[in-house]
């Protein structure tokens, strides 16, 4: 899956680690990185957060250390991945340049020691990180063990709201807008005496609380601070490519508060990378959602190719939080091959040693600080070595047929304005998620705005701020012979997050057949009975639209009680040569696997039937079919699969060629 011009991209599929060489006296490095080649390790990150060893005085460099470790590794024929070190400038920055420090949105500056503190836009600090970046890609453009680099670390959307992110932000809505009559139609500024007469009253949402501004503000507020954090990759990375264009560059993304659009962010770089943790304590509610494997579609589908793990989860998990359980065994190496199962080609752990020294000294690396290789190095051991055996997976790729729409405006307005308790805009695509997954079914999570014909189920929950384009593409969809799932909380806002004024599910009402007369929201805990079309009782939670009546669509479910007692609550509608699904109320899990059942099999997917529940079945397809089954579960796991049986021990995965 080599990009074109990139040389050296590393064949098959390889294990590595996030190593410090900084945080540790040198006399080790050579323990470690025959420890790492005894292990099997093919990838070492390095230099991530090391700016104030690299360069201890303004314009005084000093890359010699880097210079060996970088040797130590290549002469055991391991690749080496290069992090430009910005994300934490060094002390003596910050004292001479105290303009680069971030504003949060009270106005108070970041207090420097921590991470992540500097403005994205501040010209002073673009041109220092421009001179470190120079010389650090100038170093290593000939050094073959370099094979890339990552940028910065786990970028979120710049929040910043410095006096010159002010004024970015401003020229980001005067060259939206053109003249202050435009922005004030396009946010409703009329309401609470809102309306602009001069760009200059364009402020970020800068008030503790941003629910009480205008939710069109905070949504062009959160695409521009995406679009600004975008441009910074797109800076940083105009940079290597110019010194080196045949090395790869990525930057390691990770789920936080304030996302960037992964698709924007990624669109220059070559391949994805994730920081992938799953969870150590599964939830014992089986009504309480967990597949991890929804993070590994989502980022697979960023740019719908093979993708890398940057950071994997190696032991406990804590430092700034009370710390987790241990991993219990087979975590460490299940996990890792549910990422490579999902399209992962790399992963790299987070971290060789854990740190004795600084915030994370209980983020558990491989290696505990008594630096007595134990329980999770010898998994680790284990996982290097069934990764030789698969290398044949290395030209593999995914496919799939069902599809979940993505789109960042939705997070980001349902973020701003919560609908109700605990409604979260992944809740539903989790939901789906999880019910095709229950059938052994493959997911691939995509932008909302991807050409959709390759699918057979398209699920596009909360479709909540309307983008034309998706819209046209899903009654496209609809029309050649897909099903397409809608959901409560689709077609509420049009594209500056205004509501619409028509009849729910307005853009989407034809398309679903349906009118939504009135809704109930229901706080968490709250259950409302529905009745199926076999009169099962089943349940929704967290809100209830009550569906007009009407002759033209298949009623489903029905709501069992409250003032809206048989009124629809799943409704199917003939579109074209397809139907589309609306779920008027978010349902318990069993009920949305019986509906993702009924779909697949009307669509002629091949499900498997009885699968437990934690059990994933994913393939890697190429020359060969690879089908990988993980259990992800504590539980010893039976699985049935026409005629074969397998057992499966907590967290076991089975890799097999069919
Ligand atoms: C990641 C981060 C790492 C490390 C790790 C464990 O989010 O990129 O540098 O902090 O978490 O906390």
């Amino acid at each position: 899956m080599a990009d074109n011009n990139i040389v050296n991209f590393p064949e098959g599929i390889n294990i590595g680690v996030d190593y410090y060489p900084e945080h540790w006296d040198e006399a080790l490095w050579v323990k470690d990185a025959d420890m790492m080649y005894d292990a099997g390790v093919k990838i070492v990150r390095m230099a991530e957060f090391a700016w104030c060893r690299l360069e201890p005085e303004e314009e005084k460099f000093d890359f010699e250390w880097l210079d060996r470790a970088v040797q130590l590794f290549g002469e055991r024929d391991m690749y080496v991945i290069l992090c430009t070190p910005t994300n934490t400038p060094p002390q003596w920055l910050f004292e001479k340049y105290p303009e680069i420090v971030q504003v949060d949105k009270t106005g108070k500056k970041i207090q420097t020691g921590i991470r992540g503190h500097r403005c994205l836009n501040s010209p002073v600090y673009r041109e220092l990180s421009k001179k470190i970046i120079v010389k650090m890609a100038e170093r290593y453009k000939d050094n073959k063990s370099v094979i890339g680099y990552q940028i910065d670390n786990e970028l979120e959307a710049n929040h910043c709201c410095c006096d010159v992110c002010k004024e970015s932000f401003r020229n980001w809505v005067r060259k939206k807008y053109g003249t202050v009559q435009t922005v004030n139609k396009a946010y409703g500024n009329n309401v609470w005496s809102g309306e602009y007469s001069d760009f200059s009253q364009v402020m970020p949402p800068m008030n503790e609380n941003d629910k009480w501004l205008n939710p069109s503000l905070n949504l062009d507020f959160n695409r521009y601070a995406s679009d600004s954090t975008c441009d910074y990759v797109a800076f940083q990375s105009d940079i290597i490519r110019k010194i080196s264009p045949d090395k790869l560059i990525t930057t390691n993304t990770w789920l936080c508060a304030n996302m960037p659009d992964f698709y924007d962010m990624f669109n220059e770089l070559d391949i994805v990378s994730f920081d992938n943790y799953p969870a150590i304590t599964l939830p014992k509610d089986e009504e309480t959602l967990y597949s991890h494997g929804f993070h590994l579609d989502l980022m697979r589908g960023i740019k719908n190719k093979n993708f890398w793990i940057m950071e994997q989860l190696s032991g406990i998990v804590g430092s700034w939080t009370p710390m987790s359980r241990a991993i219990q065994p087979g975590m460490l190496k299940g996990y890792s091959l549910q990422a490579i199962a999902h399209g992962a080609d790399a992963v790299i752990h987070f971290r060789w040693r854990t740190a004795v020294s600084g915030a994370e000294m209980y983020w558990q690396g491989i290696i505990d600080h008594s630096n007595v290789p134990g329980r999770r190095y010898k998994e680790f051991c284990e996982l290097c070595n069934k990764v030789k055996e698969i290398q044949g997976l290395s030209t593999t790729v995914c496919r799939n047929k069902i599809a979940i729409l993505y789109s960042s405006d939705n997070e980001y307005a349902f973020k701003n304005q919560h609908q109700a308790q605990e409604m979260h805009y992944f809740e539903q695509m989790k939901q789906w998620h999880d019910a095709f997954t229950c059938l052994g079914l493959g997911v691939d999570i995509i932008n909302q705005t991807q050409n959709l014909d390759d699918y057979k189920i398209i699920v596009s929950p909360t479709m909540f701020v309307e983008n034309k384009e998706t819209t046209a593409n899903l009654y496209k969809a609809a029309d050649n012979g897909a099903a397409v799932i809608l959901t409560n909380r689709s077609g509420e806002r049009d594209y500056n997050n205004k509501c619409i004024m028509e009849q729910l599910p307005t853009v989407y009402s034809k398309l679903a057949g349906i009118k939504v007369t009135e809704y109930d929201v229901l706080p968490d805990g709250m259950k409302v009975a529905i009745r199926d079309e076999q009169n099962n009782i089943i349940y929704g939670k967290r809100w209830c639209d009550i569906i007009e009546e009407n002759d033209n669509v298949e009623v489903l479910a029905r709501y069992n009680e409250q003032f809206y007692k048989d009124a629809p609550a799943v409704t199917r509608n003939k579109y074209g040569n397809g139907e589309v699904y609306y779920f008027a109320s978010v349902l318990n899990r069993d009920a949305s696997i019986g509906f993702a059942k009924i779909m697949a099999e009307e669509h002629g997917l091949d499900i498997v039937e009885n699968l437990p529940k934690g059990v994933e079945i994913t393939y890697r397809y190429g020359e060969k079919k690879w089908r990988f089954i993980f259990n992800n579960t504590e539980k010893k796991q039976e699985i049935v699969i026409g005629k074969e049986k397998i057992t499966l021990n907590p967290f076991d995965m089975e890799i097999e060629v069919v």
